[in-house]
């Protein structure tokens, strides 16, 4: 969403401030009035106060009070088909009719019983009223659960962690549907991943690995969702969905605004192997798995193609390769931007969007600028007179949207979450949830000497030092996409409960307020970001703490008696490496944006009450990286021609890591044990077809000559190979604890250009002190060691490949050796 949207949507209004919004807002309040009189008198389901005064459009009386017979509309004839229904839907509406119903505000058709729809709904963490969508806060529904930022949630490294918020969330968004609070559609999650350590968005993702953000994505989308009775079974084109999520934007998208690149203008130059290796990657999981029932296309070109223009990305792997059952939606006004600011190929309106829906776009989200309406309602009707589109390509978007709209029950109800309301919402087991995603997700980074945890029975008196935006955080640990929680509980409210004798010394004003430091039994620090550094729209030139803090944090340091205690409230990494040699500093806590109920979750940290056992989800880079590679460059892996260093974990290898992926230490120590040793597995080929040649590391010793089967096209192979292995993680600390296991594998040595390791499994599990807890892994043989060459083929390579459990001082590994037989 543009920058202007959104400085409206952030704002402390309970209703989003745009122009065409209060003016709908002013003619729905005296619908709304009109029909409580009439609803007082009859009696007709809840009163809504967003305009919808039913809840399901097939309900007989809201037909006769539209003077028509609904026993004569076949799209309301439950015993149908969903497909029938939906065709019979789209054929009673004329062509004007149908292009006023492809935008995200869609008008409906009143003669033949269809209402408007408004499909723009966010809910990243939590119910969001962003954008000019149909959820709002106010009266019956003050506010909505607010979970942690995404990348602290990617943080727990547990699945169905993000599963429960998933279906909290839906829950809440049904219950406010009920109360005519929300609609049912959502562009949830985010699932781009953070090549770059300067993305402004980062706090919205599940961080820099394909695979974690792929996993993260199909447990909140199935947590979105499932429906219980149903679950994931059926006809995948009528299975019910209990909300729909989205997953975006896809793809290749992220450089907001870096100097003068410019997501609006920005034509990223993908090479093949990252498209399929990195950038596409979450988003296959999150439909074929996930089995998300929609899509967003993202602002930027690719080379040189729009990617809401773009054929070979919609319609062949979305939605014909991936099999999406759903709609494709655009980022709000990209099909304007390849007008407007990309001036694409020079195209006009009508050309730009015949182009974008010729390509497989279903829907488009304008922005309502100066009054426009979206490309498609403004352009469409012209498209298919100019012959550009045919009359039958919006029938398909019609019946993808429509279609989605029936799975959630538009149309006929959905009677398990008919009877939630108010009570629903903001419940304590919601902010419960909230809490525990946040303690789950909290990761230490540094703890010399056992700084942490604090002994609440010995420490008297705490000084809390910080900016107050930090320390009493009612707005930064919300981030961005937030809705109105239903409390916040600040780190000072939090630490406070703990401790009686909080002191806080806001230090805004430069170092002299912080000096009064020194009297207390603990000093904890609270620093970090805010929007304004790392945002939407804004992505960082540097990773230094900005505001001077890093000089008042060492002065404090030194002042205070005893080594301080640092927070850090950020998405991104940030260069505390200042921090990390400081021996007055003994202990960094990364807290992310944890939400609402983050001052709670930091609390139980610090003062013991959990034992922490998030990982970075991402690179926590030294700053001299940004400095060695531009932002607009797209590759993941080195580039010796411009002296780049390669991105993530998984291609960079040089000096400037300070923190890596995976990186996250525990009150408590672990051990790992395995009986296995290695493994071996064999693969007859049957033929020569499903072998590709590789590019070998001459000075890492390629074979000679090369195997007669380099490596094995896993496209043409069943792939039920699997390596299975037991882990035994022994807690061997005082402390009972969650610990995360990570697995990766390594290509063999010769092989080159292949990623340094990449994560193929991961398990949170909980250790008692003492205790032991046994984990089973079980690897699938394509999934787990498959690579992709140069080519783009995803294959498995011959020859010694290595299987790394753990990171840091715990890491264990073992050869798993392939040998493909001819
Ligand atoms: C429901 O609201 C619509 C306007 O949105 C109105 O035309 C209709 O009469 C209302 N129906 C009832 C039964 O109140
Ligand atoms: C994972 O998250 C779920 C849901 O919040 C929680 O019940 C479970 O204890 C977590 N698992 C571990 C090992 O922390
Ligand atoms: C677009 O139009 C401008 C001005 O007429 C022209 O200079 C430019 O070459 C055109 N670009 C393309 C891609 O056709
Ligand atoms: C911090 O917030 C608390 C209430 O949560 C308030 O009492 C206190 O005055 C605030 N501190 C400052 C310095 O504004
Ligand atoms: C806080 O201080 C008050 C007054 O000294 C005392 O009554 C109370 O028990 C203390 N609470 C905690 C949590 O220590
Ligand atoms: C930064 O902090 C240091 C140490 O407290 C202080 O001496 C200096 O004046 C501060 N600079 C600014 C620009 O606030
Ligand atoms: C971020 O913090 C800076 C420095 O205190 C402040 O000027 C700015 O307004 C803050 N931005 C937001 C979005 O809170
Ligand atoms: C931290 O220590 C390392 C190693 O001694 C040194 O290279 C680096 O310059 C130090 N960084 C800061 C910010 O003090
Ligand atoms: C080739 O192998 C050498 C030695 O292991 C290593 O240093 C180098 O980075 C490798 N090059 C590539 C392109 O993988």
């Amino acid at each position: 969403m543009p920058l202007a949207a959104m400085a409206s949507a952030s704002s402390s209004s309970s209703r989003p401030r745009w122009s065409r919004s209060i003016l709908a807002a002013a003619l729905l309040c005296c619908i709304a009035a009109l029909v409580s009189s009439a609803a007082g008198a009859g009696g007709l389901g809840p009163i809504s106060t967003n305009g919808r005064n039913y809840t399901k459009v097939c309900d007989a009386a809201r037909f006769v009070a539209l003077g028509l017979d609904m026993s004569r509309f076949r799209y309301c004839d439950a015993s149908l088909p969903y497909a029938a229904r939906v065709s019979d839907l789209v054929g009673r509406l004329q062509l004007e009719e149908k292009v006023r119903n492809l935008g995200d505000q869609a008008e409906g058709a009143p003669r033949v019983g269809l209402p408007p729809y408004k499909w723009w709904g966010e809910a990243l963490h939590g119910v969001s009223d962003v954008g000019p969508g149909g959820t709002w806060f106010g009266g019956a529904v003050p506010g909505a659960t607010s979970f942690p930022l995404v990348l602290n949630s990617a943080a727990a490294f547990n699945e169905s962690l993000w599963r429960a918020v998933g279906a909290a969330v839906s829950t809440e968004i049904r219950a406010m549907y009920n109360l005519g609070h929300a609609e049912l559609t959502y562009w949830s999650p985010n699932i781009n991943v953070v090549r770059d350590p300067r993305w402004g968005r980062a706090s919205e993702t599940p961080g820099e690995d394909p695979f974690l953000v792929g996993r993260y994505a199909v447990n909140f989308v199935r947590g979105m969702q499932d429906v219980g009775r149903y679950g994931y079974g059926g006809d995948p084109f009528s299975r019910p969905i209990k909300v729909s999520s989205c997953c975006k934007h896809f793809a290749a998208y992220d450089v907001d605004a870096w100097f003068k690149a410019d997501r609006l203008t920005f034509d990223a130059r993908v090479e093949e192997r990252d498209m399929v290796e990195t950038f596409e990657r979450p988003f296959q999981t999150c439909i074929r798995d996930g089995d998300a029932s929609c899509v967003m296309c993202s602002y930027n070109r690719i080379n040189g193609v729009p990617a809401c223009a773009d054929a070979r990305l919609l319609s062949e792997t979305v939605r014909a390769q991936w099999q999406l059952h759903g709609y494709i939606v655009s980022d709000c006004d990209s099909v304007r931007v390849m007008v407007r600011d990309a001036k694409w190929l020079n195209y006009t309106g009508v050309e730009a969007a015949a182009a974008a829906m010729k390509a497989g776009l279903d829907l488009d989200c304008g922005m309502f600028w100066e009054g426009a309406r979206d490309f498609f309602t403004t352009y469409g009707v012209d498209a298919v007179r100019q012959g550009k589109i045919k009359e039958a390509d919006v029938d398909n978007a019609l019946g993808n949207t429509y279609l989605t709209l029936m799975r959630l029950g538009f149309f006929d109800g959905m009677p398990e979450y008919e009877s939630l309301g108010a009570g629903d919402v903001c419940t304590d087991e919601h902010k419960e949830l909230a809490a525990d995603a946040a303690r789950q997700g909290m990761v230490l980074l540094k703890n010399d000497a056992r700084r942490l945890p604090l002994d609440p029975n010995r420490i008297n008196s705490v000084s809390l030092v910080g900016l107050l935006q930090h320390i009493n955080a009612t707005d930064v640990m919300l981030g961005d996409y937030r809705g109105q929680p239903c409390r916040v509980v600040t780190p000072y409210n939090a630490i406070r409960k703990v401790v009686n004798a909080t002191y806080v010394h806001a230090c805004d004003g430069g170092g002299a307020a912080c000096d009064t430091a020194k009297i207390a039994d603990a000093t904890i620090v609270i620093a970090g970001l805010n929007m304004s550094v790392e945002r939407e729209s804004n992505d960082r030139e540097d990773l230094l703490l900005p505001w001077n803090q890093t000089g008042w944090i060492n002065a404090v340091a030194a002042a205070s008696p005893t080594p301080i205690v640092l927070v850090i409230m950020s998405a991104g990494g940030v260069d505390v490496s200042f921090a990390h040699n400081n021996t007055k500093i003994g202990a960094i806590l990364w807290a992310g944006y944890p939400g609402e109920e983050g001052g709670t979750a930091i609390a139980d940290v610090l003062f013991g009450k959990h034992n922490p056992g998030g990982r970075l989800p991402l690179t926590w880079f030294k700053n001299e990286y940004v400095s060695q590679i531009p932002m607009t460059s797209m590759a993941l892996r080195p580039d010796a021609a411009n002296g780049y260093p390669g991105r993530t974990y998984k291609f960079y290898a040089g000096p400037a890591v300070l923190y890596p992926f995976g990186h996250g230490l525990s009150y408590t120590t672990y051990s790992y044990a395995s009986r296995t040793t290695g493994a071996a597995v064999t693969i007859p080929i049957a033929a020569w077809e499903h072998c590709k040649m590789l590019t070998y590391n001459e000075s890492a010793g390629a074979p000679s000559p090369p195997p007669a089967c380099p490596a094995l096209d896993v496209a043409g192979h069943r792939c039920d190979e699997a390596v299975s292995f037991t882990l035994t993680v022994r807690n061997t600390g005082g402390a009972g604890g969650d610990h995360v296991v990570p697995v990766y594998t390594a290509p063999p040595a010769e092989v080159g250009d292949a990623p340094l390791k990449q994560l193929v499994a991961f398990r949170r599990v909980f250790v008692p002190a003492g205790a032991a807890a046994e984990v089973p892994v079980t690897l699938n043989v394509c999934q787990a060691f498959g690579i992709v060459e140069e080519t783009a083929y995803t294959v498995v390579p011959s020859g010694a490949s290595k299987v790394i459990v753990g990171d840091d001082a715990l890491a264990l590994s073992f050869a798993v050796t392939i040998n493909l037989r001819m």
